[in-house]
C-alpha cells in the first residue's frame, strides 16, 4: 500500500510517500519526502505568524506533492490514502494540509486518515537505520510538547508525565531570544553553547527532584532574563553582552534544559522498568541531548534510538509513517474523503487505542 502524507500543523509544509506491505510485520519505507520550512519568513516576526503560515502552505502543498511523486517515480493514481495532520497545531495551517487532502482523495475516489501530529513524532525513529522495538519510553521534545510517554505499541501510548508550563523548545526559543538570536533559536542555542561554559552559570533545573515525571521551564527564562539584565546593567545600560558570555549563557542554558530531560527520561525508564527510550521532535535534534542521554542510557544498560537528524523537526514522513504502521496494527481503517474537521488542540491522550483502557 502506498500511502501520501501532508503535514502543515505550523511552519513546516511536508509531503512524502511511504510503502508497506499489510500482511507483513515489515516496518513501512519511505519512498520520497520533501519539506518547505517557513522559518527565513517568520523570523522578521520573532515567531510564527498564523495568517502567513497558512497562505504559504497553500504555495508549498501542491508542489510539494508533486515532487514526492516525481521523486518516487509514482503517478497520483498508485497512491491508496491520503494522510494528513488533523491536529494539534494552527488552526488555519492544519486546514491547509487537511483540505488538499480531502480534495486530492475525493478527486481520485481514495480514502483518507487524519493523524495526531504528535504520533507521527513518536514514531518517526521507525524510519531510522536503527528503529526501536516496542516497548519503551518516549521523549517527545518539540516546540509545543514535552511528554514522556509509556509505549506498548501503535496507539498505545500513556503519558508518564509533561510540562506544566513552556515545552522544551520553547524554553530554548525564548533564552535564545533573550541573548539576541533569531526565532526558532534552539539550534542557534545549541551552535553557540559549544563556545560556551556550560558551569559558568548556575540556572535552575525546576522539579528536577519533585518525585514526578513533570517539567516545568518557565522560571529558567525567567532566571536567564534577570540574569542577561544585570550583565547589561553591570556594563552600562543596555550595553551588548559579549560573544563570550552569550556564549556562556547559550550553554548554560543549554545544560540546565538537558540535565532536566536526561534525568526525568532516566526516572522513566526505572518506574516503568523499560530498557529503551526513543527520542522525537524538534530538541531530539539537540547533539548535547543525545550525548548525554546516550551516555546516561550506556549506564543504565538501556537503548535509546533518535529519528534521523531530518525528520526530528516537522514533516510529511512521520504523518505518512504513522498512518501506515497505525493500518498495519489495524488500529485504525481509512475513511471516505469528505467533510472534515481540523482539531488544533487534539488531546493525545484521547487517540483510538489498539488495546483500549492501556494506562500505567
Ligand atoms: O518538532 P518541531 O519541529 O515543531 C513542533 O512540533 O513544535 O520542533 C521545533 C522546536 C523549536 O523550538 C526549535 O528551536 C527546536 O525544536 N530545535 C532545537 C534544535 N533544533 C530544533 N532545539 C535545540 N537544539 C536543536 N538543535
Ligand atoms: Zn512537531
Amino acid at each position: 500500500m502506498l500511502i501520501l502524507g501532508l503535514e502543515s500543523s505550523c511552519d513546516e509544509t511536508g509531503a512524502a510517500l511511504v510503502a508497506f506491505d499489510p500482511g507483513s510485520a515489515a516496518l513501512p519505507r519511505l519512498r520520497a519526502e520533501g519539506v518547505h520550512t517557513q522559518i527565513d519568513m517568520h523570523k522578521a516576526y520573532g515567531g510564527v505568524v498564523p495568517e502567513l503560515a497558512s497562505r504559504d502552505h497553500i504555495r508549498r502543498v501542491v508542489p510539494l506533492i508533486r515532487q514526492v511523486t516525481l521523486e518516487a517515480a509514482c503517478a497520483l493514481a498508485d497512491v491508496d490514502v491520503v494522510a494528513y495532520t488533523a491536529g494539534p497545531g494552527l488552526a488555519g495551517a492544519l486546514l491547509v494540509g487537511a483540505g488538499a487532502a480531502q480534495a486530492l482523495a475525493l478527486s481520485m475516489g481514495k480514502p483518507v486518515l487524519p493523524v495526531h501530529h504528535l504520533e507521527g513524532h513518536l514514531l518517526s525513529p521507525f524510519l531510522s537505520a536503527d528503529p526501536p522495538e516496542f516497548p519503551f519510553v518516549a521523549l517527545l521534545v518539540s516546540g509545543g510538547h514535552t511528554q514522556l510517554m509509556q509505549v506498548q505499541g501503535v496507539g498505545q501510548y500513556a503519558l508518564l508525565g509533561e510540562s506544566i508550563d513552556d515545552a522544551a523548545g520553547e524554553a530554548f526559543d525564548k533564552c535564545a531570544k533573550l541573548i539576541g538570536l533569531d526565532y526558532p533559536g534552539g539550534a542557534a542555542l545549541s551552535r553557540l553553547a559549544q563556545q560556551g561554559d556550560p558551569r559558568a552559570f548556575e540556572f535552575p533545573r525546576p522539579l528536577l527532584h519533585s518525585g514526578d515525571l513533570d517539567f516545568s521551564f518557565a522560571g529558567l527564562k525567567t532566571s536567564v532574563a534577570t540574569q542577561v539584565q544585570r550583565l547589561q546593567a553591570v556594563s552600562g545600560s543596555g550595553a551588548e553582552l559579549s560573544d563570550r558570555v552569550r556564549a556562556d549563557i547559550a550553554a548554560s542554558t543549554q545544560a540546565a534544559i538537558v540535565d532536566v530531560l536526561v534525568f526525568k527520561s532516566m526516572g522513566a525508564l526505572t518506574r516503568t522498568g523499560l530498557r529503551r527510550l526513543v527520542v522525537a521532535g524538534g530538541v531530539g535534534a539537540n547533539a548535547e541531548l543525545r550525548a548525554q542521554l546516550s551516555a546516561a542510557c550506556a549506564r543504565a544498560q538501556a537503548r535509546v534510538h533518535y529519528p534521523e537528524l531530518a525528520l526530528c523537526t516537522d514533516n510529511g514522513a512521520m504523518i505518512a509513517l504513522a498512518a501506515a504502521m497505525r493500518l498495519q496494527a489495524g488500529v485504525d481503517h481509512p475513511v471516505a474523503a469528505g467533510p472534515f474537521e481540523v482539531r488544533p488542540r487534539w488531546p493525545f491522550a484521547s487517540l483510538p487505542a489498539a488495546a483500549p483502557g492501556f494506562s500505567v
